[in-house]
């Protein structure tokens, strides 16, 4: 799969790991950034263009990583067509995906440890939403609501 993951300082390391963890389990990965670690930087810089390249389809899946996982995910969901989570748990990586339609994972480098994260990515990508009415319904219900407030980033930051 063709994955995109992107971290401020607070992921950095736990991306690294991930990002050849990922490469040897054969995904084609896309990193957003941070190139480098820097206390300074700032998970924005890295999430929203990542978010956007989910939004556009230039990759399948995200994954992004800050401190807590919390201003990655709030900074996620300010693009519109993501649907991002901050998730610490297996059954939430595999229901977020399928229930939900989770398109971007957001965890915490400071609160989840390798192992777990790594297991969290793999559930995740491997997981596919299943289209149930139900599912297709409330997820309509949270797309008209995009829509028609332009709740998304790219529409309030042009306005
Ligand atoms: C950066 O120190 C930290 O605040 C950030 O990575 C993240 O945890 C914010 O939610």
């Amino acid at each position: 799969m063709r994955v995109g993951i992107a971290s401020d300082h607070g992921g950095f390391e736990l991306k690294q790991e991930l990002i050849g963890q990922l490469r040897a389990a054969g995904h084609e990965i896309i990193d957003f950034g941070a190139a480098s670690l820097s206390q300074e930087d700032d998970y924005p810089d890295f999430v929203i263009p990542l978010a956007r390249a989910v939004a556009a389809g230039q990759v399948e899946r995200g994954v992004a990583i800050c401190g807590s996982g919390v201003g990655a995910s709030v900074c996620a969901n300010k693009v519109s067509g993501v649907r991002a989570a901050l998730i610490h748990d297996h059954f939430s990586a595999r229901q977020g995906v399928e229930d939900d339609h989770m398109n971007i994972l957001c965890m915490g480098g400071r609160t989840v440890g390798v192992a777990v994260a790594w297991d969290l990515v793999q559930t995740f990508l491997a997981a596919q939403f299943s289209r149930a009415e139900r599912h297709l319904r409330r997820l309509g219900k949270v797309a008209s609501l995009e829509a028609a407030t332009g709740a998304g980033y790219e529409r309030n930051a042009s306005s």
